[in-house]
């Protein structure tokens, strides 16, 4: 939620270079963009929309100066408009802020400022601070100093970037609950909510923790804390290439880390080793709990068939939304994982707070260096590489990866790790059936309502199938456990109505082929994903994607999913959206 970037510069003109930089971070908020740069005073530049738009009309001549800073919106307080866009700005012009987060005791601070006499232009919670930091300032506090004694008056979460007149060619950072990294190129420093912004010009990194400023100029960057002390931060060498977060010849970063997944579970497979020392470390569990968000979610769904069928173990999944309503019973006996791929979903670090104060929790994240790689007491990387679309691909496959791993090597059937390792050739195969579902997605891309529908293994394949179709094409798509139907949703079931059957071989299969019968009753459309052998099944269904026999329902998961994204993918094309930017959302969702 929310995008912002600093940078000084020692030779070169800074607007370019945060342009660059911000739209790295787009994945984070497309209402707004925003430009501030300071040679004599402060200019700048900013518009309702995505970015694309923004360069339109945008000349950088008129942004001059070697430091500034920029910003996208995911709007909460305010709605998106030029005048909520960031930067904003104090009375006199003088300072400037871009801020990630929302400050929960604003309208208490604005009533206090406008009383003062201070006139505001936005409806957003973050013009309080340039307001706050003018106020600081008049009392003769310095630009440092004066933010140090805002942060003291803010209740709520915030990465700030801040620049002022005052004190020409200087950028300060600061952040609580929301990221914030420096990046420490030659002779030029960086601010940015995540590391993709600062790729092209570094892979040098300090993630910043909690209360923690950073102090760039065109000398030096340095680190305290809100007590002013200096402090020493490890420098982090990023393993991530500028290629790695650019579309590379592809129409839409989503496309791409669909086509990316047989290596991202690779990657995942080759943390073995590290899956293993983590697991060494374990006491024994009477119990596995999994928490998370979204697509990370229906991954964990996919951990508690896993953890029960192969170690034994109870395992429940809470929405981290939910966690702190039912998080009573926990204790020491029982292992609380967190899946995210951001590792800075606010809902999911708000129960692991909880959690570790209860019990012992262990976090599966893709980005390495996130808050939740910080706070948990064992943490295991997915090493999908950046994703940059806001509907998750890559990063769910690794992340169920990462669960077999886990689930196989707990229970001592390590047999399985040779299937398991199969499955990026059959991913490879899944895509192959790229052009049929293009064909699909073109005679189904105006329906209104689409059912997913599986069992065991294949019910959080359809619930994510859903998931894909409604963050992206914007159609109502209903996940559904195979024989739930009956209980409810049948009744919305007629020919208007597709409905996917997730229907790999194993020991659900018959009975959702009975729940494909039914709907086929009603004279739904029927898209099955099952066995290329399944002659019933592929006789049942008005169109039918095959997979290798062999990949068993444990197992489908992985290859499964790719039709799903891709159908989804296509459809939003068809429809004429940008899959990568769907609208109200955004990537990293860092507010409750
Ligand atoms: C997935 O396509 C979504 N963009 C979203 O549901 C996401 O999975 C969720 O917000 C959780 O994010 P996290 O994995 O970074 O915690």
């Amino acid at each position: 939620m929310c995008g912002i970037v600093g940078c000084v510069l020692k030779d070169d003109e800074a607007a370019p270079v945060l342009l660059e930089c911000v739209g790295k971070l787009e994945y984070r908020g497309y209402d707004s963009v925003g430009i501030a740069t300071s040679a004599s005073d402060i200019k700048i530049i900013k518009d309702q929309g995505k970015i694309d738009k923004y360069k339109e009309n945008l000349d950088l001549k008129e942004l001059p100066g070697k430091s500034g800073i920029a910003h996208v919106r995911w709007a909460t307080h305010g709605s998106p408009t030029k005048e909520n866009a960031h930067p904003h700005t104090d009375c006199k012009n003088r300072i400037a802020v871009v801020h990630n987060g929302i400050i929960e005791n604003f309208k208490e601070l604005k009533t206090e400022l406008l009383n003062s006499g201070h006139k505001f232009t936005s409806q957003t919670d973050t013009e309080i601070i340039p307001h706050l930091i003018e106020e600081y300032m008049d009392e003769g506090q310095d630009l440092e100093g004066a933010i140090r004694s805002v942060t003291r008056r803010l209740i709520g979460s915030y990465a700030l970037a801040v620049m002022s007149t005052d004190e020409p060619g200087k950028i300060i950072g600061v952040r609580k609950e929301s990221p914030l990294i420096v990046g420490l190129g030659e002779d030029e420093y960086f601010l940015a909510s995540d590391v993709p912004a600062v790729l092209n010009h570094t892979n040098q990194v300090i993630y910043l923790d909690n209360k923690e400023m950073a102090i760039l100029d065109g000398n030096d960057v340095i680190i305290k804390n809100l007590d002013g002390d200096v402090i020493s931060k490890e420098v982090h060498t990023i393993e991530w290439t500028p290629d790695m977060a650019e579309k590379t010849g592809y129409n839409h970063f989503m496309l791409k880390e669909i086509h990316e997944q047989p290596d991202a579970v690779k990657n995942t497979l080759m943390e073995e080793k590290e899956i293993r020392n983590v697991i060494e470390k374990f006491p024994k569990f009477s119990k596995i709990c999994f928490v998370a968000c979204g697509t990370s979610y229906h991954a964990s769904l996919v951990g508690k068939y896993l953890f029960e069928t192969l170690v034994g173990i109870p395992t429940d999944v809470i929405l981290a939304s939910e966690f702190e309503y039912t998080s009573g019973a926990l204790d020491k006996d029982t292992l609380v994982i967190f899946i995210s791929q951001s590792g800075e979903t606010a809902d999911t670090l708000k129960a692991l707070k909880i959690a570790n104060r209860k019990s012992h929790t262990l976090a599966i994240v893709n980005v390495v260096g996130s808050t939740a790689t910080r706070e948990a007491e064992h943490v295991i990387f997915t090493r999908a590489g950046p994703e940059i679309g806001v509907a998750a691909t890559k990063t769910y496959v690794s992340q169920l990866t990462a669960i077999y791993l886990m689930a196989i090597l707990m229970s001592g059937k390590e047999e399985l790790l040779q299937t398991l390792e199969k499955m990026p050739d059959y991913m490879e195969e899944a895509l192959k059936s790229e052009e049929q579902i293009k064909e699909i997605a073109g005679k189904y891309k105006d329906t209104t309502d689409f059912f997913f529908i599986g069992r065991g293994f294949s019910y959080p394949t359809a619930m994510e199938g859903a998931l894909k179709l409604k963050e992206i094409t914007y159609i109502h798509g209903e996940g559904y456990a195979a024989g739930e139907l009956k209980h409810g949703p049948l009744a919305l079931i007629d020919e208007e109505v597709p409905v996917v059957a997730v229907t790999p071989p194993g020991s659900s299969h018959d009975k959702t082929l009975s729940n494909v019968e039914e709907v086929k009753a009603r004279f739904a459309h029927v898209i099955a994903l099952g066995s290329h052998d399944d002659d019933v099944l592929k006789s049942d269904s008005d169109e039918f994607i095959g997979f290798p026999d062999e990949i068993n329902e444990m197992f489908s998961p992985l290859p499964y999913v790719i039709p799903m994204q891709l159908l989804s993918y296509y459809i939003s094309v068809e429809r004429g959206l940008d899959p990568d930017k769907p609208k109200n959302l955004a990537k990293c969702v860092t507010v409750e």
